[in-house]
């Protein structure tokens, strides 16, 4: 039987995620984001083609790094104004039953004592269907936003990590016995004080008492995701992580295969399973009836793509101020005195060396899409999978209209292929990806449990 092929819808409570520019047009319904509807409805539709997840990414500070200020980003709508992604899963939640729903919380931004309550209510306000990105934040103007006087440094953010997941593990699993809420209406008991246990955490960061708030939910800690490719977040993700967001700058097979096979090596080292961690690569499908039908849609999105907006996002993202650099130049003759190292990965994914850097983003971009008539993008994705991806998070170019001409296309064939589920499995959503509600018992937040 082939293997099940997971599905995720990526989108972001703001106007502009990835696709920078693409907001203006009138099939999308970006602008709506405010509103409760499109996302009931765009959870209604994933819950429909069988999608596994909704996942939520977020930001907790503006992009100010282009220009040397937010104007850019707020010119563009790009990832601000930016909601709060947890708020929206309790509605959508009440109207789908199986769908799940991923949302990004950064470790600073909450303290981890108030998250692990937050998590836990809508762990049984979804009956188990949620699932946490795990973020360390990139932005400076994110610490300085929490008072930290600017972003920690890389692995000081990684370390405060470890803690903040020592500290939530704790709470879930450790905190509340499993037998410890009675609902005896007849003793009129609800629940056994000798079974709930303070957590007394005391390190570095964090000073917690416990004990947990909130009594067991169906999954206990949250199905957990996380992206992070550095050698820090590699390792990390190889000990946390249940399922990695992948992002390789060749966007290519054998890199995707390469740091699937770094993470697998390491977690099993950690004394996990191969099978613990499934991978998701980022993709962005146009799908047409034709294969010209669809290259036509891509031609349309490229041409209203904003490099502004790009040029906004990757600033922020690699920390580099691309304003100061010559777009149109080749990029073998902008000299980057301070800047080389950071772009060298760039350059070095780009083959093409008489390219500018202005096609590089464009590029950049364009690589995302996954582009051609239904069949086509069926191939492409099962060879994504046998290269060794569990499944994809698709980046939406309008929405839901890139959700709905997967959905109604692709879907059927890769059902039919038996690549995709037709119906879900019951019960919580680490259940119908893993088979179980709680986490394995060799993972490390197991080793908190009582009993
Ligand atoms: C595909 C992908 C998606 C990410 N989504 C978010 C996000 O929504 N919010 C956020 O603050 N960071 C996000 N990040 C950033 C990572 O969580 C991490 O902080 C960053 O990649 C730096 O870690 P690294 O140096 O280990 O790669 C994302 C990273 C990747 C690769």
């Amino acid at each position: 039987m082939p293997k099940r092929m997971l599905m995720n819808a990526f989108s972001m409570n703001c106007v502009s995620h990835i696709q920078q520019g693409l907001w203006v047009r009138g099939d999308t319904r970006q602008l709506d984001y405010t509103q409760l509807d499109p996302w009931v409805e765009l959870a209604q539709i994933l819950e429909k083609g069988c999608f596994d997840t909704l996942f939520l990414a977020d930001v907790i500070g503006v992009y100010d790094t282009y220009r040397g200020g937010p104007e850019t980003s707020i010119t563009e709508g790009m990832q601000t104004p930016v909601n709060d992604p947890a708020m929206l899963v309790p509605a959508m939640a009440h109207a789908t039953e199986n769908l799940g729903f991923a949302f990004t919380s950064s470790v600073l931004q909450m303290h981890p004592f108030a998250f692990a309550r937050q998590m836990s209510t809508l762990d049984h306000l979804t009956q188990g269907r949620v699932a946490w990105n795990i973020v360390t934040s990139y932005l400076p103007n994110a610490g300085m936003n929490f008072g930290f006087g600017g972003l920690p440094s890389h692995d000081e953010r990684y370390d405060l990590a470890d803690e903040y997941l020592e500290v939530v593990y704790k709470l879930w699993e450790g905190s509340w016995e499993d037998d410890a809420v009675l609902r005896d209406t007849k003793r009129g008991i609800y629940a056994d004080p000798a079974k709930v246990h303070p957590i007394n955490h005391v390190g570095k960061h964090f000073e917690v008492a416990g004990p947990h708030l909130s009594e067991p939910s169906p999954q206990r800690t949250p199905l957990l995701f996380q992206a992070g490719s550095s050698t820090r977040g590699s390792s990390f993700a190889a000990k946390h992580a249940e399922c990695v967001f992948i992002v390789d700058s060749r966007r290519s097979l054998t890199g995707a295969a390469s740091v699937i096979a770094d993470i697998r090596g390491q977690a099993v080292r950690n004394g996990r399973r191969l099978e613990d961690i499934l991978f998701f690569q980022g993709l962005s499908p146009v799908v047409g009836g034709t294969e010209a039908e669809a290259k036509a849609k891509e031609a349309e999105y490229l041409e209203q793509f904003s490099t502004e907006g790009a040029l906004a996002h990757l600033s922020g993202s690699i920390g580099v101020d691309l304003s100061a650099i010559d777009l149109d130049k080749p990029l073998d003759t902008i000299d980057t005195q301070s800047m080389r190292g950071m772009v060298k990965g760039l350059i070095e994914s780009n083959p093409d060396q008489t390219q500018t850097f202005r096609d590089i983003i464009r590029t950049r971009n364009a690589g995302q899409f996954l582009t051609g008539a239904p069949e086509q993008i069926a191939d492409r994705l099962q060879e994504w999978q046998e290269a060794g991806v569990d499944g994809f998070n698709l980046i939406y170019s309008v929405t839901p209209g890139t959700f709905t001409d997967f959905i109604d296309a692709v879907v059927p064939i890769l059902q039919q292929r038996g690549l995709m589920q037709a119906e879900y499995t019951p019960g919580p959503l680490r259940q119908k990806i893993f088979g179980q509600a709680r986490l394995p018992g060799r993972h490390p937040a197991a080793g908190y449990r009582r009993g």
